[in-house]
């Protein structure tokens, strides 16, 4: 793979995240301070109000942070989803998804990311008749310096499931044209209630056979089957969410057994209005983090990973996801067993991933971790 590693990826002495704390510090000072990674975060999900504004200013239209604010606050998935496409109804040029990256990467550096797979809605490109490949060379060049200050990222292209088969499989076509570029996967978001797995078994089976490796929103609103078929219609390496697996403990035994990690994000879960879905709950109070079925799914030897998904949308960040963790009931080991599972789960060449694992491991070490 040329150009798709584009530098080292272990981290600069200097990179913010494995600098400061001590082994006295507190568990979350440590945390904060650990080289962490993120394999599901949604570019588009990520502006945050002040960017939507400076946004919308550029096309001429008035909105006001609290605006932003109040449409991000949604009390279910169909309201989210429509939100999510309010927000990039102010993407319209290379240079505004530019913007938005360059703005992610100070997040993600910020919260000791050194690693991440960064999600783009190419579908939503391409329904607005856009040019994803000339939009995703400008998000690049943008985030191309941020690899000397020790962040690594790759990029996954998404299509939305919702919109069909011939559109997603529009995606993966460009998706292969940049798999040279930093683009590592392909994967599937949107409605998953929409339609079937089947329905994209080709589109799959063509993005694998061009070298993108896969992944797929599943068992976020859906239940066990849906995450099953993304694994075996799919082939998803990685499930986006995938919580509804804990109704069933065939299936958690069997993502156990094959290594198929789950990208869980519970402040989303909560937003979104998922976790109230999965517990059968009408009502989103009763939908808490107690009640978040991230614990049992890792007790029952599925590998978890921890990601935000949007994290602009739903106020959150990646240490605030960490703290959910606690607040679960996780103890520490199985909290750090969670960040490294960040790295684990990356589609990173052989030798790349252990430059990472090893870092991490160092850091955790010299900070007494378990
Ligand atoms: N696109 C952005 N965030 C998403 C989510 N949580 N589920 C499905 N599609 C998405
Ligand atoms: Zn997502």
């Amino acid at each position: 793979m040329p150009e798709a590693s584009p530098g080292p990826a272990s981290v600069p002495a200097d990179s913010k995240a494995t600098t400061t704390a001590r082994k006295s510090d507190s568990f979350a000072a440590k945390l904060a301070s650990l080289p962490k990674a993120e394999l599901h975060v949604h570019l588009e999900g990520s502006i945050e109000p002040a960017s939507v504004v400076a946004l919308a200013a550029r096309y001429g239209q008035e909105v006001s942070e609290r605006e932003v604010e109040a449409r991000y606050r949604t009390p279910d998935f169909v309201s989210f989803l429509e939100a999510y496409k309010w927000v990039t109804s102010f993407l319209r040029q290379p240079q505004d998804y530019a913007l938005i990256a360059g703005r992610l990467a100070e997040q993600l550096l910020a919260e000791g990311v050194v690693y991440s797979e960064v999600t783009i809605s190419a579908g939503v490109m391409l329904l607005r008749h856009q040019d994803a490949a000339a939009n995703f060379r400008a998000i690049r060049e943008a985030t191309e310096p941020y690899l000397a200050r020790g962040l690594r990222l790759q990029w996954i292209f998404d299509a939305v499931r919702q919109f069909g088969a011939r559109p997603a499989k529009d995606v993966a076509r460009v998706a292969v044209e940049l798999v040279n570029e930093g683009v590592v996967a392909f994967g599937l978001g949107g409605d998953e209630l929409s339609l079937p797995a089947s329905d994209f078994r080709d589109v799959y089976d063509f993005v694998a056979a061009r070298g993108l490796r896969r992944v797929a929103h599943a068992g976020e609103i859906g239940g066990p089957q849906s995450v099953r078929d993304a694994v075996e219609q799919l082939g998803a390496e990685r499930i986006g969410h995938g919580i509804g697996a804990a109704l069933d403990p065939n299936l958690m035994a069997w993502l156990a057994e094959r290594g198929i990690p789950l990208e869980v994000c519970p402040t989303s879960n909560l937003r979104t209005g998922a976790l109230a879905r999965q517990l059968g709950t009408a009502s989103t109070e009763d939908a808490t983090l107690r009640r978040h079925p991230l614990p049992l799914l890792l007790r029952s030897g599925v590998t978890i990973n921890l990601s935000t998904d949007d994290p602009a949308m739903f106020e959150t960040r990646l240490t605030r996801e960490y703290e959910t963790l606690s607040e679960m009931g996780l103890t520490e080991g199985e909290i750090v067993r969670v960040a490294e599972a960040g790295f684990t789960g990356a589609f990173l060449p052989h030798h790349e991933k252990t430059a990472l694992l090893e870092a991490f491991r160092r850091q955790a070490d010299l900070l007494d971790l378990p």
